[in-house]
């Protein structure tokens, strides 16, 4: 939603106006800043009603989220969010990827979306390119995805930034063909012929695997024959991997583990898995079992309280699962089951969908929108 533009004296009389509410508001956040939650969350934006980046940036630094994801690299939310800590992950569209793999449009991309948010002090680590390409059949975005990403990574050494930001895509987890016992995890034949070679990547470049990992789909295909404690990280006794003998309390650490399993299979085990999304719906159509606001807010609770535990799967208990929370809104534009458009934390108004303790504060409209520092 667009605030309507004020004459820039308008603006910069506004501004001194609320200077002093700003900065006592200003000097709360710091101070809530300092210790930031681990957890980080995915701000998409296919809606028509969403409250403008600078709003939403107040909100999110009330909660002490510090770690956003973009599905694009949207230049007022990276400029909403100049001064603060937060730090993004940026995405390349699937629509774009194939024009990456020629080296010119990388650098292009580069120059136009990264380069200048990097030079004003943005915190970008990680480009993905491409959203759940596997998922699909296109089989020629497919096969660009890999050139498209060491393109992208050759054209930030060009500019100097090698090192400085992650090259990698986000997978569905429709990438698996055997998830369980996790152990066992094998990737999908289809998907099978391009990760040897993608997995070579990750591990030179020192780069993540990003997955989409989503036990509320298991739920949803069989709730009869799917425990719901064991997907919401209820008390359960759990199930133990027959071959690890590792014991699984919770239906999203055996998924990170599968993924552990067939990438280990392909010869890797220096790469790190990450949950790019995960989310739970608190509405959806009649079809849709369990999509309801409390168990939504049960799935969320749960999770961020295991993350700020800092907490590994059983397979690697050691490397604290790194998870970014689908959504930050419900989004209104979203195509499919109502249930697209309802993983929500927030309303676009700001009130919250369910409580899990995460308090935050949108401000009013005219406050954030108009004093947000221009670049
Ligand atoms: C891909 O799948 C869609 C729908 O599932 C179908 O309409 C389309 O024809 C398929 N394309 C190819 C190249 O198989
Ligand atoms: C890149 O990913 C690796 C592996 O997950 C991580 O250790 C590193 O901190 C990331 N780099 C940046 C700039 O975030």
């Amino acid at each position: 939603m667009a605030a309507a533009p004020l004459p820039s004296k308008f603006t910069s009389c506004l501004f001194t106006l609320l200077l002093p509410v700003l900065l006592t508001e200003q000097v709360a956040v710091a101070a809530a800043e300092s210790t930031s939650l681990s957890i980080g969350v995915n701000y998409g934006q296919i809606a028509n009603n969403l409250p403008s980046p600078a709003r939403v940036s107040w909100l999110l630094r009330s909660m002490r989220i510090s770690k956003v994801k973009l599905y694009d690299a949207d230049p007022n939310v990276l400029r909403a969010f100049l001064g603060t800590d937060v730090e993004f992950v940026v995405g390349i569209g699937n629509e774009a990827v194939p024009s990456m793999v020629n080296p010119a449009a990388a650098q292009a991309w580069l120059q136009q979306h990264l380069v200048p948010h990097l030079r004003a002090g943005a915190h970008i680590t990680c480009i993905t390119v491409g959203n759940e390409v596997f998922k699909g059949n296109d089989t020629a975005l497919q096969a660009a995805v890999l050139p498209a990403m060491q393109s992208v990574h050759r054209a930030l050494g060009t500019l100097g930034l090698q090192g400085r930001v992650n090259v990698t895509t986000a997978h569905s987890l429709d990438i698996m063909g055997v998830t369980y016992p996790p152990s066992t995890g094998t990737f999908h034949p289809a998907a099978l012929g391009h990760l040897q070679q993608f997995l070579s990547f990750l591990s030179a470049t020192r780069s993540p695997f990003l997955i989409n990992c989503y036990p509320y789909f298991a739920y949803k295909a069989e709730p009869s024959r799917v425990p719901l404690e064991y997907v919401l990280f209820q008390p359960n006794a759990g199930v133990a991997d027959p071959h690890t003998g590792l014991r699984y309390d919770n239906m999203l650490y055996a998924q990170v583990d599968a993924v552990y399993a067939a990438i280990q299979r392909l010869g890797y085990t220096d790469v790190e898995v990450k949950v790019s999304e995960t989310g739970w719906p608190s509405r959806g159509d009649a079809d849709e079992p369990g999509a309801t606001p409390e168990y939504a807010g049960i799935y969320i609770r749960n999770l961020l309280q295991r993350i700020e535990m800092k907490q590994g799967t059983p397979l690697r208990p050691a490397t604290p699962v790194d998870v970014y929370v689908f959504a930050l809104f419900n989004e209104n534009l979203k195509p499919g089951p109502a249930s697209e458009r309802n993983y929500g934390l927030f309303y676009p108004d700001g009130t919250p969908v369910y409580n899990v303790g995460l308090h935050g504060y949108l401000p009013p409209m005219l406050l954030s929108s108009d004093a947000a520092p221009q670049v």
